[in-house]
């Protein structure tokens, strides 16, 4: 076991606040900033985000994955259709995805509904792709159980075989799911706990309510 008990790690929070003259009116206004902050800031993977999702038991399931657009609309990530995120998605589309920029002391959460992306979407996307991941996409029954490593490797070496000197095409059981924001709460970590904390909540199209809540 670990000598340092964990109940005694503690972090003073004391980069930064948010407060309501500084957060617009719109909230991916803010994400769009804070976003880029993260970024600025040379954290390791700042668009990676946890996603959860619920399953048939209606139990819920969290996993990382990686924010790949961001637009007016919502927040575009890419995945395997088949794998069981994908499957518990199609079956209840409401979502929810969780930033953790440690370095800026901020946490932001979303909630919302997704669609999948269209077909020219995931395509334009997926051939912007390293041609190494988009034969991983080919490979990988994501979610299923395999015997072993090997089986993969062996169909990667299959695949580069196939597709030696041309384009790959994107699977067609591969592609992208827009999560449309409901509600977006933005934490800014402060001292004694006492952190800021701004939660939007769209009532009606475009317009969107902010509230404080406490921490
Ligand atoms: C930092 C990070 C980023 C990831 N990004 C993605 C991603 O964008 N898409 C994806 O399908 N899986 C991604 N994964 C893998 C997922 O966490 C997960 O293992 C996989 O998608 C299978 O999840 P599922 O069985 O719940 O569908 C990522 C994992 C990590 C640690």
């Amino acid at each position: 076991m670990n000598k340092l008990s964990v109940a005694d790690l503690r972090i003073n929070y004391t980069r930064a606040g948010l407060t309501e003259a500084e957060a617009p009116l719109n909230p991916l206004e803010l994400f769009d900033l804070w976003l880029s902050q993260a970024i600025a800031a040379e954290i390791l993977e700042p668009n990676g985000m946890t996603l959860a999702t619920t399953n048939a038991a209606g139990n819920p399931v969290a996993r990382m994955v990686l924010l790949k657009g961001f637009d007016h609309r919502g927040f575009v990530f890419y995945t395997n259709y088949n794998s069981d995120k994908a499957q518990q998605l199609l079956a209840n589309p409401h979502a929810a995805l969780v930033f953790w920029w440690a370095e800026l002391e901020r946490q932001v959460r979303i909630e919302g509904e997704v669609t999948q992306t269209t077909a020219a979407e995931s395509d334009a996307y997926f051939s912007s792709r390293p041609r190494g991941s988009q034969l991983g996409a080919w490979v990988s029954a994501q979610s299923s159980v395999i015997p072993n490593r090997e089986v993969l490797e062996q169909e990667l070496a299959n695949l580069e075989q196939k597709y030696l000197d041309q384009d790959i095409p994107r699977p067609t059981h591969w592609g992208g799911f827009l999560l449309k924001p409901v509600m977006l709460e933005f934490w800014q970590g402060r001292p004694n706990r006492l952190h800021d904390r701004l939660r939007y909540r769209l009532v009606t199209q475009g317009n969107w309510i902010r509230e404080r809540l406490a921490p």
